[in-house]
């Protein structure tokens, strides 16, 4: 019976499996410590959601673009290779790509659960009920947490599952963060469970360059709504003005390394926290890492976290891949 219009969708929480920094604390170590720093996910609250939505419009930003018809051009063969029982994405946001591979679930009469995994719960619920409309088939249960506090806790399924993990996001990990994650991703992985791993691959500086420097100023916006959370949820007075967004691809570290330099001394407050912030003209604040793949670094990067590449699909020009995976 279909029920999905008349069902309202709730979202489970998931419980951590272990302690993540708040926002208060990543600032106190990150932002007063050398090299100043602050973890990409505070990006996105919605202003910053909606900016990252309007940034894969723009003519630079390939990387959606890119994966998004990939992933179109693949879907039959992931779900047949696949045949999962149950989709779970992590940082599922609008899913707005994931919805090629339901195409594929329709047309090969594949009728798996999506659980989406995303930080915010009017996000997931927004999304939901708009994937319930279009695919009737489908019963979504979305997860609400933080997928960096740890994947032990979310709901089991016994077979067949396929996790997707899209847009390259494994990139903003460092290294040793991205090997962790994708242990912890194997560990949850059974015999018959497939990863769809999304992830940008090194390409000439300019081109990087441009996607995250485009003419239009959103990804300029995107990086200073960083300071903006900030004043927002710490009570801080940075003045959006006083710094200038600036982007570059290190070639040394395979990634682009996002900033906001200050544009003169200043002195930042913070509500309820006695040290204020002292930054002099020309000091940075490295906002996000995105990393750019060798064909041969993804897959043993995979590799050694005990995962078996099936298939490693490329999109032309080797522009992006997605590699389907499963545990060794
Ligand atoms: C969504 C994390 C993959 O690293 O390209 C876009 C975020 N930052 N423009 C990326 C982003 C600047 C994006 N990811």
């Amino acid at each position: 019976m279909n029920t999905a219009l008349s069902t309202p969708i709730a979202c489970e929480p998931i419980r951590p499996t272990r302690v993540v920094p708040s926002l208060s604390e990543d600032v106190a170590r990150g932002l007063f410590g050398a090299p100043r720093t602050l973890p990409p996910k505070y990006f996105y609250d919605e202003r910053g959601s909606l900016l990252f939505d309007r940034i894969c419009d723009v003519p630079e930003y390939y990387p959606t673009r890119t994966e998004s018809a990939l992933l179109q051009r693949i879907a039959r063969e992931v779900i047949e290779t696949a045949r999962p029982e149950r989709i779970v994405e992590l940082g599922s946001g609008t899913s707005r790509k994931t919805r090629h591979l339901f195409d594929a679930c329709a047309e090969l009469e594949c009728h798996p659960t999506y659980a989406p995994v995303d930080v915010c719960d009017e996000v997931l619920v927004a999304s939901g009920e708009a994937l319930s409309g279009d695919y009737p088939w489908l019963d979504v249960r979305p997860l609400v947490g933080d997928y960096t506090a740890g994947l032990g806790n979310l709901p089991r399924r016994a077979t067949r599952n396929l996790v997707v993990f899209l847009g390259g996001t494994i990139g903003n990990f460092t290294r040793e963060q991205a090997t962790d994650f994708l242990r912890e991703l194997r560990a949850m992985l059974a015999p018959g469970d497939t990863l769809l791993l999304g992830a940008d691959r090194v390409k000439q500086p300019d081109v990087l360059h441009a996607a995250y420097n485009d003419d239009a100023g959103l990804t300029a916006e995107f990086n200073l709504n960083l300071l903006r959370v900030l004043n927002r949820e710490l009570g801080a007075d940075f003045d959006l003005d006083a710094f200038e967004h600036y982007a570059l691809f290190n070639p040394l570290e395979s990634r682009i390394e996002m900033h906001l330099i200050a544009m003169r001394d200043q002195t930042v407050t913070f509500e309820g926290l006695h040290d204020s912030l002292h930054l002099r003209e020309g000091e940075n604040i490295l906002t996000e890492i995105s990393r750019k793949f060798t064909r041969a670094q993804l897959e043993s990067m995979l590799e050694d976290a005990g995962l078996r590449v099936v298939r490693h699909y490329e999109a032309d020009a080797h522009k992006f891949s997605l590699v389907l995976a499963e545990p060794d």
